[in-house]
């Protein structure tokens, strides 16, 4: 058994370890749930002697005053800046004392922060988005769509008794909404340089609003992180007319990034345009005469793709985009923990095809005196540190490459991009990483740090054949094959994904190689067990399109994994599962045998130990359409909180009739509502173990 730096670990995290085993060896974990079965039903399932509160529904009002929701598209647009958001993801629960301060080890009442992905327009409006001549022509439709997008800060509170029931305060004053219109400061390398001037902030050092929140992470000091995903789609950029305005070095970071289209909600094409920019300031191309951009939008792109942290225990303080941390498909940035004289480390996925897996290591090391510094320890930890992207070698070993000017061919010499400082690495991460040769991953999604021995596990959510052709597989995404649905339907590539993960050489954060393995296979159990149910997944455990991993502080070495899926969606909605790792090395190397049509070829890849059903187990299985997304629990481990995203989206609704691909959660014939709900279990005991 390897060991963590061969001490216990000190740090502001420590709390939540106080709950669990001691000392270096994983105390053994036993579940104490049945396995849930798969399900295709309109319900939210949790195991027997469980239960679950719906706490926080898209729409519910969080200030005083502020009228029931409607649900019905009606209600006032200007209200939805104090109503929860929509598409519920990434979330962390911060304890709250009596007195309103930050108490890591209170699980009675806390702030939960939420982020709001995205939204179904449809739901939002009485017959969905109105559109005429590829324009919006109702303002207040996409001024509820501005504020549905973003954060929620909400204070909740735990009902005395042995069954748990969570409510949220409505007229707490600690409730905060933050979405498109909230200023946020720049900060780190790419703050204030002429890359970032817009007509909002002629001197480049904010921005307005913050989109696609996808993924999360809490720091030390008590701040949230929250994470932009997919943010360039939701600009307007016209190639035709704007291409021949831009250089050569724009053309290349829109191509990137994919900053072209008419924006994914058309937000851009509403007129006229507010005195503010509200609309306009979606528009990325070049439009005024200035020399610098500080009489349009050009640039507004660049202000967008980062991690930004937020201080929830100070409704006035302004979100801080951390540049630092890099700009891509940011899905969430994970802390490992920290260390008194360590750097901190973060942990991060881009999220698309053949993307990368970063992390981000802090200059100053950590001191303790710093857990309660909230902004002002963001300034000192994430304004100033190295970027890396990780390389995946065939033999089990992998490096971290520096993404800093002037080495790993991140020059002015590089011919695919010019790289002229270090806001321009940092704005143009995804061209830094090309440029030092990253391994090109199925999708990184969330990362976990194992508490106990600072293992890294990172969830491939999938890939398919076009991006991942049988003959671009390797060691670490080594599976190509099809997952045929029950209708027939092939599917091929990696459709289910894997979890990957690894060990830092001798487990520093700041080290430069690592050992690595596949922690698990996506599969239906009733896939061939050598070359695709490679992890021997059982009806009580298997699953597809892992997204979500979460370490339990309560009960260390209790990891927790989501689906968002659409490959096994024939069979079962969307899960939540409980897993009890080994470590990097525990398993075997394999022979993966891929087929496709004439073509056969072969990988071998460094497996982990099958887990088997008492260490991996269905806990949870969602309603109809939804993803299960974003996880956090209270410090005595006995309330897990959990988001029913987007449950309903795919089926086109039937307005008349009140018809929804789902009802979840008010049932009859309502529209569906993104929710986090809150478990517990009817003893009282802890969730899952
Ligand atoms: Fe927003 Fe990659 O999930
Ligand atoms: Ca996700
Ligand atoms: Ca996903
Ligand atoms: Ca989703």
């Amino acid at each position: 058994m390897a060991v963590f730096g061969g001490v216990g670990l000190s740090s502001a995290w420590a709390a939540g370890q106080q709950h669990g085993g001691q000392g270096v060896h994983p105390r053994l974990l036993k579940f104490n749930f049945a396995a849930v079965p798969k399900s295709l039903a309109d319900v939210v399932t949790v195991p027997r002697r469980y239960s679950y509160d719906v706490l926080y529904r898209l729409g519910d009002p969080i200030a005083a005053g502020v009228a029931d929701y409607l649900n019905d598209g009606t209600d006032d647009p200007e209200s939805f800046a104090h109503r929860a958001g929509d598409h519920h993801d990434g979330m962390s629960y911060f304890g709250l004392s009596r007195s309103g301060k930050r108490d890591e080890n209170c699980s009675a009442r806390g702030l939960l922060c939420v982020n709001h992905e995205a939204i179904t327009p449809a739901f939002l409006h009485p017959t969905g988005q109105t559109v005429v001549d590829g324009a919006r022509t109702v303002p207040e439709e996409v001024l509820r769509e501005f504020y549905v997008h973003g954060v929620s800060v909400i204070k909740v509170v735990k009902k005395r008794g042995k069954k748990g029931e969570w409510s949220y305060k409505q007229d707490s004053r600690f409730n905060r909404r933050i979405h498109t219109l909230t200023t946020m400061k720049l900060s780190g390398p790419a703050a204030e340089t002429p890359y970032m001037i817009t007509k909002f902030s002629p001197d480049g050092s904010k921005t307005r609003g913050t989109v696609n929140n996808c993924a999360n992470g809490a720091t030390p000091w008590g701040t949230y992180l929250t994470c932009e995903e997919n943010w360039a789609g939701y600009f307007r950029r016209i190639v035709a007319t704007d291409d021949p305005n831009r250089t050569a070095k724009e053309l290349a970071s829109f191509a990137r990034y994919g900053v072209v289209g008419n924006g994914r909600e058309l937000w851009a094409t509403v007129t006229p345009d507010t005195a503010d920019d509200f609309y306009g300031r979606w528009n990325a191309m070049k439009l005024g005469a200035s020399a610098d951009g500080s009489d349009d939008y050009r640039n507004v792109a660049n202000t967008y793709g980062w991690v930004v942290e937020i201080d929830p225990f100070n409704r006035t303080s302004i979100p801080k985009k951390r540049t630092a941390l890099g700009r891509f498909a940011h899905e969430g940035a994970w802390l490992g923990p920290a260390k008194k004289g360590e750097p901190l480390v973060s942990y991060m996925g881009c999220d698309a095809r053949n993307e990368y897996i970063y992390k981000y290591v802090s200059n100053r090391r950590w001191d303790p005196r710093d857990a309660n510094a909230g902004m002002a320890a963001g300034d000192k930890y994430l304004d100033d540190g190295k970027l890396y992207v990780a390389t995946f070698n065939a033999d089990g070993t992998g490096e971290w490459r520096e993404l800093s000017l002037g080495i790993n061919n991140i020059t002015s010499a590089n011919p695919a991009y010019a790289f002229a400082d270090q806001a321009d690495v940092v704005i143009n991460t995804r061209l830094a990483a090309d440029a030092a040769g990253a391994t090109k991953m199925d999708r990184p999604e969330w990362a976990a740090v194992h508490p106990k021995n600072g293992e890294v596990y990172v969830t491939l959510t999938n890939t398919n054949a076009s991006s991942r052709p049988i003959t671009s597989v390797d060691a670490a995404n080594p599976r190509f094959y099809n997952d045929r649905k029950t209708t027939g339907q092939d599917q091929l590539g990696n459709p289910n994904g894997h979890i990957i993960r690894f060990a830092e050489e001798r487990h520093k954060v700041d080290a430069t190689s690592f050992t690595w393995d596949v922690f698990l296979f996506g599969a239906r159990a009733t896939a061939d067990a050598i070359n695709v149910n490679i992890s021997g997944l059982t009806d009580a455990n298997d699953f597809s399109s892992p997204d979500s991993v979460w370490f339990s502080r309560a009960n260390p070495g209790l990891l927790w994994i989501e689906t968002d899926d659409g490959a096994y969606t024939d069979v079962t909605n969307c899960m939540l599962l409980a897993a009890v790792p080994g470590e990097v090395g525990d398993g075997t190397r394999r022979t993966v045998t891929n087929v496709d049509g004439a073509v056969t070829q072969s990988v071998e890849t460094p497996v982990g130990k099958e887990l088997g059903e008492k260490r991996l187990r269905r806990f949870l299985v969602g309603s109809k359409e939804c993803e299960i997304t974003g996880v956090a629990e209270t410090p005595d481990g006995k309330t897990l909180f959990v988001n029913i995203q987007h449950p309903g989206e795919s089926t086109t609704p039937d307005f008349v009739t009140g018809t929804f691909g789902s009802h979840w959660p008010d049932g009859g014939v309502s529209r569906p509502r993104s929710a986090t709900i809150a478990i517990t279990k009817d003893d009282g005991d802890e969730i899952g173990v």
